[in-house]
C-alpha cells in the first residue's frame, strides 16, 4: 500500500471509472465535476471494469473511506473514519449528494449515522465489522411506539447502521457483508446482563426513499433491517445469515412503514425471517401509525423455531395491505403467522398470499391471540385487536406436523379467513417432528371459508367453492424502477 489520502488535481475530460496502473493498481474515482480526481491506492484485484450498481437514484459525488483515514485490516477502528465521511459528504447532499465506497477490505467500526441524498456503497471483496465494546453505540430514547426497549427496560444502544429524519439514502454494494459479530451479546442476553436493549444492525427511522439492497448481513447483536416509521421502503437481494439458535436475530422487520417492498432476499435466523410490526400496545396504540402497503416476492426462509413471516406480535398501530407471494421456506415452524394479544389494540387486515411452498414444517397457518407480552401492567386488556379479511391460496406444504393452528380471542374472533387451493402432506411420525398431533387442524374462536383444502379445513372454515382474493392493482413501490449507477 503507498500514500493514501492523495489528493491529485487533474484535469481531464473523459469520465474515468477504474484505472489501473501496472505499477501502483491506482483505483481512481473521478469528481466530474471540478474535475477533481482522487487517486487512492487501493488493490482491487482484476477489476477492469467499473462498478455497476442499481438504486433509486445516483450521486454526483464519490470517495472512498480511507480517504478519511479509514484502515481495513480488521483491527483499526474506522468510526472516526464513517463519521468524518459521511460528515463531509453531507455538505453535498444538496449538490447531487454523495457515495461512499467501502474498498476490499475488513473494516471494525461501531455505529455510524447516515445522511440524506446519499449512497453507502460496500464492495464485494469488503466486510464492515461491527464492534463489540458497548462503548461503541450511542445510547438512544426507545421507541415512540414501544415505550421501552424490547430487550431491557433502559435505553437502546444505536445500530451499527442508524438513520434517522432522512430522505433519499441507499445502503448497497456487490454483495459486501456486514458482519454483526452478535455473539457476545447473544451471550450477555441470555445471561441476563444487559441494561440496555441490542442494537440492530440496520436501523432507518421518519425517512423516506429508503434502499437496502445486495449485500449479504450477518450475526446481527438482534434484528437484522429495521425500517420505522419511514416510506417508500425498496429491500432487494438481501442475504441474512445467523445461527437458528441466536436470540431475536430477525431478518427484515418493517416497522410502521408505508409502501415497502421486499424482493429476491433470503434468510436464515434463529427468529422470524420477517416481522411485520407497528408498535406495543398502549404506546403503539398512541403513536398510531401503521404498517400498509407492503408487498414480498421471491423470498426463501430457514429459521426452525420461528415464522417465515410473522404478522406482529407488536401490531398496535395496525397492519393492512400486506401482499406476499413466491413464498419459499424449508425447516421452518411456521409459514405466515398472525400473533397478537388482548391489549395490543388495532387491527390486522387484509392480508394476501399466494404461491407459498413450504417443507419440513410445524405449522403451515398458525395465527395465536394470546401471544402475551406486554411492555409493562399499562397495557388496557379491553383493547383488543381486529383480526380479519386474511387470505391464502396456492399452498404446498410437505413433511408438515399441524397445517393449522388457529386461535382467535374469545368474545373477539378473527374473521373473513379465506384459504384455497392448498394441498399439505403430513409427517411420517419418524420425520423431523416426532410428536405429530392426530389433529392436523385446530380452530377456536375463527370464522372464515375454505375450498380445495387437503387435508380437509376445520369446521370453522367450511368448504365454500372460492378462490380466495389477491389484489390486481400494483403498489406505486412496485412501479419504481432503479437507475444503473457506476463507481
Ligand atoms: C471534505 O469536503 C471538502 C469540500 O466540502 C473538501 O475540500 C475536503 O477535501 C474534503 N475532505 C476530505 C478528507 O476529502
Ligand atoms: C436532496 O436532493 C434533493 C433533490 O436534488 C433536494 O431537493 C434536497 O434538498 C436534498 N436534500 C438535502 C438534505 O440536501
Ligand atoms: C446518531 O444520531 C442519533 C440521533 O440524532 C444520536 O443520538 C447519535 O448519537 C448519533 N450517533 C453517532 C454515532 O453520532
Ligand atoms: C424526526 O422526525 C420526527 C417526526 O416528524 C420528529 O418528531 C423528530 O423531532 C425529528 N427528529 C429530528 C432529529 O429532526
Ligand atoms: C451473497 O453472498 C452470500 C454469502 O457468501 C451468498 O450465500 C449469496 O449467494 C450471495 N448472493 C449473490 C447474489 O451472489
Ligand atoms: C436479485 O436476485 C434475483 C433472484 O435471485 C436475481 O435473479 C437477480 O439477478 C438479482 N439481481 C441482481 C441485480 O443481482
Ligand atoms: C393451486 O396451487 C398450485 C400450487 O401453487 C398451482 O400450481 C395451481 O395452479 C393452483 N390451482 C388453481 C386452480 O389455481
Ligand atoms: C386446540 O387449541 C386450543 C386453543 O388454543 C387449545 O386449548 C387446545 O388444547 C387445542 N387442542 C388440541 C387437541 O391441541
Amino acid at each position: 500500500m503507498a500514500s493514501n489520502n492523495n489528493l491529485n488535481i487533474i484535469v481531464i475530460i473523459t469520465m474515468c471509472s477504474y484505472i489501473k496502473s501496472h505499477v501502483m493498481k491506482k483505483f481512481v474515482i473521478c469528481f466530474v465535476l471540478g474535475f477533481l480526481c482522487l487517486n487512492v491506492v487501493e488493490d482491487f484485484n482484476n477489476r477492469a471494469e467499473a462498478i455497476q450498481y442499481s438504486a433509486i437514484n445516483c450521486r454526483k459525488h464519490s470517495a472512498v473511506l480511507t480517504d478519511f483515514g479509514g484502515k481495513g485490516d480488521g483491527k483499526t477502528s474506522n468510526t472516526a473514519a464513517f463519521k468524518a465521511a459521511i460528515a463531509n459528504l453531507s455538505k453535498v447532499a444538496s449538490d447531487g449528494g454523495a457515495q461512499l465506497v467501502v474498498p476490499p477490505g475488513k473494516w471494525l467500526t461501531g455505529s455510524f449515522n447516515l445522511t440524506s441524498n446519499f449512497t453507502l456503497y460496500i464492495d464485494k471483496e469488503a466486510v464492515l465489522l461491527a464492534s463489540q465494546e458497548e462503548s461503541d453505540y450511542p445510547l438512544i430514547d426507545p421507541l415512540p411506539s414501544y415505550g421501552r426497549g424490547r430487550d431491557a427496560e433502559g435505553k437502546r444502544f444505536a445500530s451499527l447502521i442508524f438513520g434517522t429524519n432522512l430522505t433519499d439514502v441507499v445502503i448497497t454494494g456487490g454483495n459486501g457483508t456486514i458482519d454483526g459479530q452478535g455473539e457476545i451479546w447473544w451471550k450477555k442476553f441470555k445471561s441476563q446482563q444487559l441494561k440496555n436493549t441490542r442494537p440492530y444492525l440496520i436501523e432507518i427511522l421518519f425517512s423516506n426513499q429508503v434502499q437496502i439492497s445486495h449485500l449479504t448481513l450477518i450475526n446481527s447483536p438482534s434484528w437484522h433491517i429495521h425500517p420505522t416509521y419511514s416510506r417508500d421502503v425498496i429491500i432487494e437481494n438481501i442475504t441474512v445469515l445467523a445461527p437458528i439458535d441466536s436470540p431475536n436475530t430477525d431478518g427484515i422487520n418493517p416497522d410502521s412503514c408505508s409502501n415497502t417492498r421486499i424482493r429476491d432476499s433470503y434468510v436464515v435466523s434463529g427468529d422470524d425471517c420477517i416481522a411485520v410490526k407497528s408498535g406495543w400496545d398502549q404506546y403503539g396504540i398512541k403513536f398510531g401509525v401503521p404498517t400498509q402497503h407492503l408487498s414480498i416476492k421471491r423470498f426463501t426462509c430457514i429459521s426452525p423455531d420461528s415464522a417465515v413471516i410473522a404478522l406482529g406480535s407488536e401490531m398496535s398501530g395496525g397492519i393492512q395491505d400486506v401482499r406476499a407471494e413466491e413464498i419459499y421456506a424449508i425447516n421452518s415452524q411456521s409459514g405466515v403467522r398472525i400473533k397478537t394479544a388482548p391489549g395490543r389494540g388495532a387491527y390486522v387486515k387484509d392480508i394476501y398470499v399466494r404461491n407459498l411452498n413450504l417443507n419440513t414444517m410445524k405449522y403451515v397457518f398458525w395465527m395465536t391471540g394470546a401471544y402475551g407480552s406486554h411492555p409493562d401492567p399499562g397495557y388496557d386488556p379491553k383493547a383488543l385487536p381486529v383480526i380479519k379479511n386474511i387470505n391464502f391460496k396456492d399452498v404446498i406444504g410437505k413433511n408438515v406436523n399441524i397445517v393449522g393452528n388457529l386461535a382467535g380471542i374469545k368474545d373477539d374472533p378473527f374473521t373473513a379467513i379465506c384459504i384455497s387451493n392448498v394441498t399439505v402432506e403430513l409427517a411420517s411420525k419418524k420425520s423431523l417432528f416426532e410428536k405429530a398431533k392426530k389433529l392436523p387442524w385446530n380452530c377456536t374462536d375463527i370464522g372464515g371459508v375454505s375450498s380445495h383444502v387437503v387435508p380437509k379445513a376445520c369446521d370453522l372454515l367450511p368448504e365454500k367453492q372460492v378462490n380466495c382474493g389477491f389484489p390486481t392493482d400494483t403498489l406505486a413501490i412496485d412501479k419504481i424502477v432503479l437507475k444503473t449507477c457506476s463507481v
